[in-house]
């Protein structure tokens, strides 16, 4: 069960508003620098990212909301775990995109994300990369 104590929702819920509405979308600029960093992982991906940009956003906010209810996001973490299997997702790539993602939400233009709402990003993260390792390693035996 991944539960965040009320002032990290708080923190992750406005900062996530304000990343939905940022200027460049978060998953555009993710990707780009996910690609431009590990030029190994584009072939794992679909030539045509739209959709894919879609669904990354989509499930932030579904992650976020989930952390209000109790195992709201353990659910979906499994899921993605055993998805991500199939799509050639290793443990040891969850750290590297994770930290990805976290560079792109410090410089996302037009987001302006706080010092103290990037720390609970970064705990958020450190929680899903953790749980999604075990889940994979899990699936994987
Ligand atoms: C922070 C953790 C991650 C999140 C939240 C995430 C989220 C998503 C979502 C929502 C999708 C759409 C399809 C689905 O729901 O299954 C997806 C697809 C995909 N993800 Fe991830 N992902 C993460 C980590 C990774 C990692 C570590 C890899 C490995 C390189 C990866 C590779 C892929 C690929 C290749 C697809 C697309 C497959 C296809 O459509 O053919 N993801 N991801």
């Amino acid at each position: 069960m991944i539960m965040v104590p009320p002032k990290q929702f708080r923190l992750l819920d406005r900062s996530l508003r304000r990343v939905v509405d940022a200027r460049l979308p978060l998953a555009t600029h993710f990707y780009g620098r996910l690609f431009a960093a590990h030029p190994a992982l584009r072939p794992l991906f679909p030539t045509d990212l739209t959709a894919q940009q879609r669904k990354f956003e989509d499930m932030l906010v579904v992650l976020v909301s989930g952390l209000t209810v109790p195992d709201g996001v353990a659910g979906a973490l499994r899921q993605l775990a055993v998805s991500h299997i199939g799509y050639g997702a290793k443990p040891e790539h969850y750290p590297v995109v994770a930290e990805v993602l976290m560079d792109s939400l410090r410089t996302l233009p037009g987001a302006g994300l706080l010092p103290e709402e990037l720390g609970a990003w970064s705990g958020l993260l450190d929680t899903m990369v953790y749980v999604l390792v075990e889940e994979t390693r899990a699936a994987m035996t």
